[in-house]
C-alpha cells in the first residue's frame, strides 16, 4: 500500500481544518501529524481529533520552526497579514507548503516569499479553490479544446451579498484594511482574478485599471434613530434588514465559524450566551458604525496581450451571493452562474435559424458547499504535487498565481488613484 503524505496544520482555523478533515475521510492519502496554533482549544481540538502526541504541538509557526523538520507539508490556514511571516522559516527548513490565499499583502511579500521557493525549491500550492471546482473546471476544457476560437473578452462579477459583505468585510475580519493588511478585492476577489488569469493562460495580462469606493455602510448613511448595537440599543433590531438579530439569531448556521468563534469550546450554546455576546461582539454592532475602510464596490479594466479585454465586477451589497462568469471567442461563447450551476454554451451557427445554437453544460451533482467540489479536489492534487505525481491542469502552483494576486496590487493602486491605467511587469 502506498505511504500517505504527512502534513503538519499551521493555524487551525476555519480553512486550514478543511483540508486537515480530508484525512479522515482518505488516511491512506494524507496524514495529520502536528499542530501550531496559539489557541490551546484549538491545538487540543486538533490533536485528540488526528491522534498525535502532546510534542508535536506547537504555540506558533517560529516554535514549530525550532524543531527538526518531521512531515513532508505545512498546511497553512493562518490570516492574511501572517502568511509570508509564518511560511518564511518553515519553507527554509524544506517542508512543502498548501498555502490560503491571498498568499501575501503586498508586492514586497510576495518578493521575500518568491525568493525563498526558489532557493528551497519547495512545492507550494494556493488554496485557489475555485480552479478544482468542476463548473470552472468545464469553462477551462471548452477553451483548452478551441471551441470558443480566440478570447476577445472575459467578463466576472462577483455578487458579494449584503450578508456575506457585511459579516466579513464591514463587521469582521477584513473590514479595516489596517488591520487585516488585505484590501476588499485582494481577500474577496483574488479567487476570480486568478478564475480569469487561468482562463486566459498562456496570454497574460499588460495593463489594468480600476475604480471602486465605500459607498454603502458608513456613518452617514446611518438612521437617524439607529444605536451602536443591534440587539443592545437599536430600535431598528426588527426591522434593519443588516440587523444582527436577523442575520445571526434568526439564521443560526450562518457565518458561523466567524460569529460564534467565541463560542467554539462550549458544547451547545443557550440563546442567552449568544444574545450577551452580539451586544459586544463586533458581529453585533451596527453596519453603519464599525471601524471599516474598504470598498463596497469595485470595477477592474484588464487589457491582455493579444488584444482582448477583460473586466471584473465586485458588487458588495447584492441581495444574492453569484459568480458570474461569461467568456466570448470567435467561433462561441461560455455563460455561467456558478451558485445556480448554470453554464451555457452559444455556437454561433450562421445556418441556423437563430444564427446561433445554444447547449447547456451545468454540471451534474453540483453541491455548492466546499467551494462546488474545490475543497475537496485541491486537497487530493496537493498530495500528488508533494508525492510527485501528475498535478491536475488546476494545479494552483505558487507560480500559477502570481499574474492574479500581481493584477490585484495594481488594481488597487490604480483605484487609489482614480483609476490610471497601470502597466503590468512583464
Ligand atoms: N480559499 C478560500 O476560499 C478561503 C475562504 C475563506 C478564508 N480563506 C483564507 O483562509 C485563511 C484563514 O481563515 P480562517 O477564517 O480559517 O482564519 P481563523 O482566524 O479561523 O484561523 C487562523 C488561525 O491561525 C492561528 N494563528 C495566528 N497566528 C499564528 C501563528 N503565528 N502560528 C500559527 N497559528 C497562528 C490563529 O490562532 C487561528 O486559529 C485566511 O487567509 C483567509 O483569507 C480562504
Amino acid at each position: 500500500m502506498k505511504k500517505p503524505i504527512t502534513a503538519i496544520v499551521l493555524g487551525a482555523g476555519h480553512r486550514a481544518m478543511v483540508y486537515a478533515d480530508y484525512s479522515l475521510s482518505h488516511p491512506d492519502e494524507l496524514k495529520i501529524v502536528g499542530v501550531a496554533d496559539p489557541d490551546e482549544y484549538r491545538r487540543s481540538m486538533v490533536r485528540e481529533k488526528f491522534g498525535f502526541s502532546e510534542k508535536n504541538c506547537f504555540k506558533d509557526a517560529d516554535e514549530l520552526a525550532s524543531v527538526p523538520k518531521f512531515a513532508d507539508a505545512i498546511i497553512n490556514g493562518t490570516m492574511d497579514e501572517v502568511h509570508v511571516k509564518t511560511s518564511v522559516p518553515l519553507l527554509k527548513l524544506g517542508y512543502d507548503m498548501l498555502l490560503e490565499k491571498p498568499f501575501c499583502v503586498s508586492k514586497s511579500e510576495m518578493k521575500e516569499l518568491m525568493d525563498v521557493v526558489n532557493e528551497h525549491k519547495n512545492k507550494v500550492m494556493i488554496c485557489h479553490v475555485l480552479r478544482y471546482s468542476p463548473f470552472y473546471l468545464r469553462f477551462k476544457e471548452k477553451i483548452q479544446n478551441g471551441d470558443l476560437g480566440e478570447i476577445i473578452n472575459i467578463q466576472t462579477i462577483e455578487n458579494v451579498s449584503y450578508h456575506h459583505i457585511t459579516t466579513s468585510f464591514v463587521r469582521g475580519k477584513w473590514g479595516n484594511s489596517e488591520k487585516c493588511k488585505t484590501s476588499m478585492l485582494l481577500a474577496k476577489c483574488c479567487h476570480d482574478m486568478d478564475i480569469m488569469m487561468w482562463m486566459m493562460s498562456p496570454v497574460r495580462p499588460v495593463s489594468v485599471s480600476s475604480v471602486g469606493s465605500l459607498g454603502q455602510f458608513k456613518l452617514e448613511n446611518a438612521p437617524e434613530n439607529s444605536g451602536t448595537y443591534c440587539l443592545k440599543d437599536c430600535p431598528n433590531v426588527d426591522s434593519c434588514q443588516y440587523s444582527a438579530k436577523k442575520i445571526y439569531l434568526d439564521h443560526l448556521g450562518s457565518w458561523e465559524f466567524y460569529v460564534w468563534q467565541e463560542l467554539e469550546s462550549v458544547e451547545n450554546p443557550t440563546m442567552e450566551q449568544r444574545i450577551e455576546l452580539l451586544k459586544r461582539s463586533p458581529y453585533g454592532k451596527c453596519v453603519y458604525k464599525c471601524d471599516n475602510n474598504v470598498v463596497d464596490r469595485q470595477s477592474v479594466l484588464i487589457n491582455f496581450s493579444n488584444g482582448a479585454t477583460g473586466t471584473h465586477n465586485m458588487i458588495g451589497g447584492s441581495a444574492a451571493p453569484l459568480r458570474v462568469i461569461k467568456v466570448t471567442g470567435t467561433k462561441g461563447e461560455l455563460y455561467g452562474e456558478f451558485e445556480n450551476n448554470v453554464i451555457k454554451f452559444t455556437k454561433i451557427d450562421p445556418d441556423s435559424e437563430n444564427f446561433c445554437t445554444e447547449e447547456r453544460l451545468d454540471i451534474e451533482d453540483f453541491d455548492v458547499d466546499g467551494h462546488g467540489g474545490g475543497d475537496d479536489n485541491l486537497t487530493k492534487d496537493f498530495i500528488r504535487y508533494v508525492a510527485g505525481e501528475e498535478v491536475s491542469v488546476s494545479c494552483t502552483s505558487i507560480y500559477d498565481s502570481v499574474d492574479g494576486h500581481n493584477i490585484i496590487f495594481l488594481a488597487d493602486e490604480s483605484r487609489e488613484e482614480g483609476g490610471t491605467l497601470k502597466a503590468v511587469d512583464k
